[in-house]
């Protein structure tokens, strides 16, 4: 019943406000420090007006792309995010498998709680993110380990090469290692659907929860100092490492956290097979670009590489558009979370149906049959974009 109040995928921001804990909340809604680049991901939306065409016949629509030889029916796909299962009863499961049915893309986070080979069981297609430390040791075993568990596509992130300024997890409680306090106990027992649906849930039929798939974290407690040393131990990785990543890894290797046209022909050269351009959800580097904004050049600059993005994507004209300027597929985060913590796989189906009803929509005023059709010329620089 609860989903009737969500008419647009912004919606299930404030439903699952009510829904979960505060630091579980903050954790998935905050960004880095002054918030300016997760701001900007939404605003440079607005700095793009669309140009349709009239009086095309439009009945044969269709939102299906080809992405690494695999079609999907949407151009959208789910962003990987750490800890999902804090927000829903295994949410990693939830999400790759509601991606699954929906036929889309969706990426699993390295620093999740579900171990990789289960999420893999229930979602065959899901694709895996890593972070990894630059230390060949440490990367190998991990490497081998998604490959053997049946993943066809690797993403490494690359903006973390330092945890960011998360102040704002501070605020809301949300520390690391996390200190049990009354104000969080207060939390927890003030959502009960989340304290017995997702907590005692997990805890009863799983234990406390661990870190099950980072190089090193395996087996940590969620949120220890151990898990954090090791969340800080990537400031060695480079080109180096992606190049020998490269070789090891047979399958699709993808870099997310690319915003720079040459970093984007650096992964070219390397033999990357795709980039996702993203400025971590605002969540790195404040300040960091929109990802929108430096789409157009890193897909001029990418050749032949698969350009993806993600990052303030909200509504249906939001992912035209960010096709309309290359992108092959989007990428959505905090808004798959949200839904799932509100109504679990349910929430993920209705707010797969709301963003693909908009982008539907969107295809026929737009008048294209199929998103190959869309190109720069549909849009105009409107606004601050115009000058
Ligand atoms: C993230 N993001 C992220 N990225 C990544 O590569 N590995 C990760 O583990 C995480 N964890 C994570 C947790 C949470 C709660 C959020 C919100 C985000 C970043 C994510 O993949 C993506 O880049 C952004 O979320 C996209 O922006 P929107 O759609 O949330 O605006």
């Amino acid at each position: 019943r609860i989903l009737r109040e969500a008419l647009c995928l912004d919606d299930f921001e404030d439903l699952a406000r009510r829904r979960l804990p505060r630091p579980i909340f903050g954790y998935v809604a905050g960004a880095a420090e002054r918030n300016s680049s997760l701001r900007d991901n939404a605003s440079a939306f607005a700095e793009y007006g669309f140009v349709p065409r009239t009086l095309v016949d439009v009945s044969r629509r269709s939102q299906s792309i080809t992405l690494f030889g695999t079609r999907y029916a949407r151009p959208f796909g789910i962003a990987p995010m750490g800890i999902n299962a804090l927000s829903a009863y295994r949410g990693d499961i939830v999400l790759a498998a509601g991606a699954a049915e929906a036929d889309m893309p969706s990426i699993m986070s390295g620093s999740s709680l579900i171990p990789l080979e289960d999420v893999a069981r229930h979602a065959p297609g899901t694709w895996f993110q890593a972070y990894l430390p630059g230390d060949a040791a440490r990367i190998d075993p991990l490497i081998d380990r998604v490959a053997q568990a049946g993943y066809r596509t690797l993403v490494l992130t690359v903006d973390i090469p330092v945890m960011a300024n998360r102040e704002n997890n501070l605020r809301t409680g949300f520390s690391t290692p996390l200190r049990p306090s009354l104000r969080l106990a207060w939390d927890g027992v003030s959502h009960p659907r989340w304290l017995c649906g997702t907590f005692l849930r997990t805890l009863a039929r799983h234990g406390m929860p661990h870190f099950e798939n980072s190089f090193a974290t395996r087996g940590a407690p969620i949120l220890s100092a151990r898990v954090m040393r090791d969340f800080t131990a990537r400031d060695h990785l480079n080109w180096e490492h992606v190049a020998r990543i490269r070789r090891r890894w047979q399958e699709h290797l993808v870099l997310k956290g690319i915003l720079h046209p040459a970093d984007a022909a650096r992964a070219r050269e390397l033999g990357v097979d795709g980039v996702i351009v993203s400025n971590h959800g605002g969540r790195q580097l404040d300040g960091a670009v929109s990802p929108l904004r430096v789409l157009p050049a890193i897909v001029e600059a990418a050749g032949g590489l698969a350009v993806m993005m993600d990052g303030g994507v909200r509504r249906g004209t939001d992912v035209l558009k960010a096709l309309a300027l290359g992108a092959r597929c989007v990428f959505v985060g905090r808004p798959f979370n949200y839904a799932m913590a509100v109504a679990g796989a349910a929430g993920v189906r209705h707010a797969v149906r709301l963003l693909g009803d908009e982008v539907d929509r969107g295809m026929a005023m737009l008048g294209v049959n199929t998103l190959d059709e869309l190109d720069a010329g549909f849009l105009a620089p409107v606004g601050a974009g115009r000058r």
